[in-house]
């Protein structure tokens, strides 16, 4: 990327952060549902701070900060950088107001503009590649909005839409399609190619720290879904009483199914007797078709063992889709929903509807080393306990779209746009 086109890939994402927030009203801008969830203001502060305290105050001599009490409010979980307001209470920062808040996004942007331009400044290849990745920590959270925004929406029994489904088109598939029909799609295995080489990256490109470094895994001949796991298909495992049989469950999973009383996928409806479920157009009738989604990692994997299949492993998923991989697609994906599979690749649904779990932990690779310094817990300190889901949602900037891609989330987690593409060995 030239250095133009970086200070217009900064500008377009954070003009694309307070377009995603056109449609709420004044109330909404601090729900906080769960501790889980960030309110959309906090979200729209925090990505500022990101800037602020990796770029701006260590590299421009000059910064002053608009509020020096922003440096702890605004902390997510950089133990590095120091302490943080607490997490759950997010939803009680009626102070700074959002005025206050966009006020502090364009002091930062400011900034940020002269710092950009400092084209001899000592420091110019660091200044470059952070600000890169405080753009992907933007857009991370540009994910985390919406999906943040569904599940406090839905906590409020009006069930209000976030936008009308007539502002866009494609969001909610017309009932016109028949499902296809469940069909695999066979690999041979054998040792395969995996990760990033993430030091070596061409100008331009990006990738995670986490997605390195490049290496090789040995696969045994396995077979992919070539569509994620339809609302049908996960229908019928909820009227043979999967959420009832403990046989298809891991035992983690079935103890969180008991405490959470779980009984279908969050955001499932029923209305007058009509399958229905929550989206960010308000309340939609469940398509047939439509890929299931938001899934815990649980639950996923208590569908594919009722199925007689298996969740894939991180690294057949990515052998898979760099096998059809043919470069990111342009432009954005519109819809606030996942559509029914259409197309004529051998995986479809690889990208743009659900994520995908899979059965993997999520650790680092072999030779993966943390950046030094507090930015350098951006990924590494996560990596226990949690399962690598792959591919990208409705609500992923395309710029997050490529096989080597790992998002992560605990198993008991399905507020994200989560589905299921089985895998089988073969
Ligand atoms: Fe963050």
């Amino acid at each position: 990327m030239t250095e133009p086109a970086a200070m217009a890939h900064y500008r377009q994402t954070r003009q694309r952060s307070l377009l995603a927030c056109e449609p709420l009203c004044i109330e909404d801008y601090g729900l906080q549902a769960e501790a889980f969830t960030s309110p959309p203001k906090w979200h729209l502060a925090h990505t500022s701070w990101f800037f602020e305290t990796f770029l701006l105050k260590p590299f421009l001599p000059d910064y002053r900060p608009s509020d020096e009490r922003y440096e702890f409010l605004f902390n997510s979980y950089y133990n590095g950088v120091g302490a943080q307001f607490s997490r759950a209470r997010r939803g009680l920062l009626s102070r700074p107001t959002v005025d206050e808040v966009l006020q502090y996004r364009t002091h930062v942007d400011r900034a940020m503009d002269v710092l950009l331009n400092a084209i001899d400044h000592p420091q110019r290849s660091t200044i470059l590649a952070r600000s890169r990745l405080g753009v992907e920590h933007e857009q991370q959270h540009q994910e985390l909005f919406y999906t943040d925004l569904k599940y406090s929406l839905y906590a409020n029994p009006l069930l209000p839409a976030y936008r009308d489904s007539a502002a866009s088109s494609g969001d909610v598939t017309p009932g016109s399609a028949l499902p296809p029909a469940p069909s695999w799609n066979g690999y041979d295995g054998g040792l395969v190619a995996v990760g990033r080489d993430v030091e070596g990256l061409n100008p331009g490109d990006f990738a995670f720290d986490n997605e390195g470094p490049a290496g090789q895994v040995f696969l045994a001949p396995f077979a992919l879904a070539r569509t994620l796991v339809t609302n049908a298909q996960f229908q019928d495992f909820v009227d043979d009483g999967g959420y009832r049989r403990p046989e298809f469950w891991l035992a983690d999973g079935w103890a969180v199914v008991q405490e959470q009383q779980w009984r279908q996928p969050l955001y499932w409806l029923e209305r007058e007797g009509l399958p229905m479920q929550f989206t960010l157009h308000g309340p939609r009738q469940r398509e047939p078709w439509q890929p299931v989604c938001h899934l815990s990692g649980y639950e996923a994997d208590a569908y594919a063992s009722w199925a007689g299949a298996r969740l894939p492993t991180e690294f057949e998923w990515e052998h898979a889709a760099r096998e059809q991989w043919s470069g990111a697609p342009d432009g954005e994906v519109d819809k606030l929903h996942p559509a029914a599979a259409a197309g004529g690749e051998p995986l479809l649904q690889l990208y743009g509807d659900c994520w995908q779990w899979t059965g993997s932990a999520y650790r680092p690779y072999s030779g993966f080393h943390a950046a030094p310094g507090a930015v350098g817990e951006y990924n590494g300190k996560f990596m226990a306990n949690q399962w690598v889901l792959r591919g990208s949602s409705c609500v992923t900037p395309c710029g997050h779209t490529r096989p080597s891609y790992r998002n992560f989330f605990y198993p008991q987690d399905r507020w994200q746009f989560s589905g299921v593409r089985l895998a089988r060995d073969s």
